[in-house]
């Protein structure tokens, strides 16, 4: 018994793991046998005054926190849950894609909710591949402090960690059957991420700094809704199949944003196309392979597939399909990406 527990661990160890690192959400990827477990938890925080009674509460419970100076942080899932109770709204660690340079106690936060996600190594220096953004086109940020301050955090929990872009880590999940050949686009809650790759070697990367947070700000201006009622609306019933005439003021706004927000990462691709040199000539059309979870609303598909329709693209595309669970594809392609180096070396 102890021995089959102990040839099960070093040889999910030889595999490694995949960690996607998001605005939203936080997903570890491990192989168990032949299925691949997913781990997740919120990328939220939610703090309340330090007392010591309040610590004693928590010190009894799950929920995962970090001590302040004057001030208790509850991370991940739990802390949506406080944030519900009390009416407000959780803060993040992280905002468009990268450490967020407006949280002061941003760190150590995302550390424990990291830690939470994905336990300890199976062996000391296991491989984790990670996932990080691609350079945005509209904004002026660099990804290196958030790329080697999340590799420090996974080095002190003890794996070694390699990042991956986002884009190229749909692409190891979801286009295996075509030789890793397409373009991959994940739809995120701080930003989209788009890699074009042949053979599994990116042509381009890039990010846009606006994704599902962006669509829940405008829409919650535009409609004086609250953040959070629109963001829960959104995931809970939208669908943009609804007839517009049978839209409340909500529903027509997040198909305005839906509609923009399409419209834009289309523009910016093709002006990434036709700017680039290094464009290969394609043998065949491709594929292009949709993720994230602000593309899971019913209809997203055929919005973007009618809006690239309806517009002249600068590439042969074969089909647009939808990635089967949008949330974990990332997470799922950092972990092949972790096997197949562990395969190599
Ligand atoms: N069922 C759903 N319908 C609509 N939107 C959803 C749904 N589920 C999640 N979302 C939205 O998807 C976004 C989170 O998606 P995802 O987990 O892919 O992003 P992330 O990886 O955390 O962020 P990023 O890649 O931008 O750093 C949020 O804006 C959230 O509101
Ligand atoms: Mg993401």
């Amino acid at each position: 018994m102890t021995n089959k527990v102990k040839t099960e661990k070093t040889d999910s160890a030889k595999i490694g793991r995949g960690l996607d690192v998001g605005t939203a959400f936080i997903y570890g990827a491990q192989k168990m046998g032949s299925r691949v477990n997913f781990t997740t938890q919120r990328n939220a925080f939610f703090d309340v005054e330090r007392s010591e009674f309040t610590e004693d509460i928590l010190k009894g419970s799950n929920v995962k926190y970090v001590l302040g100076e004057d001030k208790i942080y509850v991370v991940g899932d739990d802390a949506m849950k406080l944030a519900n109770v009390f009416g407000r709204s959780a803060r993040r660690p992280m905002r468009n894609g990268v450490i967020s340079s407006e949280e002061d106690e941003a760190l150590p936060l995302i550390e424990l909710i990291i830690k939470s996600v994905l336990g300890a190594p199976f062996e000391k220096n296991e491989l984790c591949y990670y996932s990080v953004p691609a350079l945005p086109v509209d904004a002026d940020f660099d990804i290196t402090y958030h790329q080697n301050i999340v590799k420090s955090i996974l080095e002190k929990c003890g794996y070694r960690a390699k990042p991956i872009n986002e884009g190229l880590a749909v692409i190891f999940s979801e286009l295996a059957e075509d030789n890793f050949t397409g373009m991959g686009i994940s739809f995120g809650g701080g930003m989209v991420n788009v890699c074009l790759a042949v053979m599994s070697i990116p042509v381009f990367s890039f990010s846009i700094a606006r994704a599902g947070d962006w669509i829940d700000a405008q829409v919650a201006r535009a409609t004086n809704e609250s953040l959070s009622k629109v963001a829960t609306f959104k995931e809970t019933y939208f669908n943009l199949k609804k007839p517009e005439s049978a839209m409340t003021k909500v529903e027509q706004a997040l198909l305005i944003y839906y509609n923009s927000l399409i419209e834009y990462v289309l523009a910016e691709i093709k002006k990434e196309v036709t700017k680039n040199s290094r464009i290969p000539e394609f043998e065949k059309p491709i594929p292009i392979v949709i993720s994230g979870g602000t593309a899971k609303p019913t209809g997203f598909l055929e919005k973007f597939k009618e809006t690239l329709k309806k517009n002249s693209f600068p590439l042969a595309i074969r089909e647009t399909r939808l990635a089967p669970h949008p949330l974990y594809s990332v997470a799922k392609g950092t972990l092949i990406a972790a096997i197949a180096d562990n395969k190599r070396n």
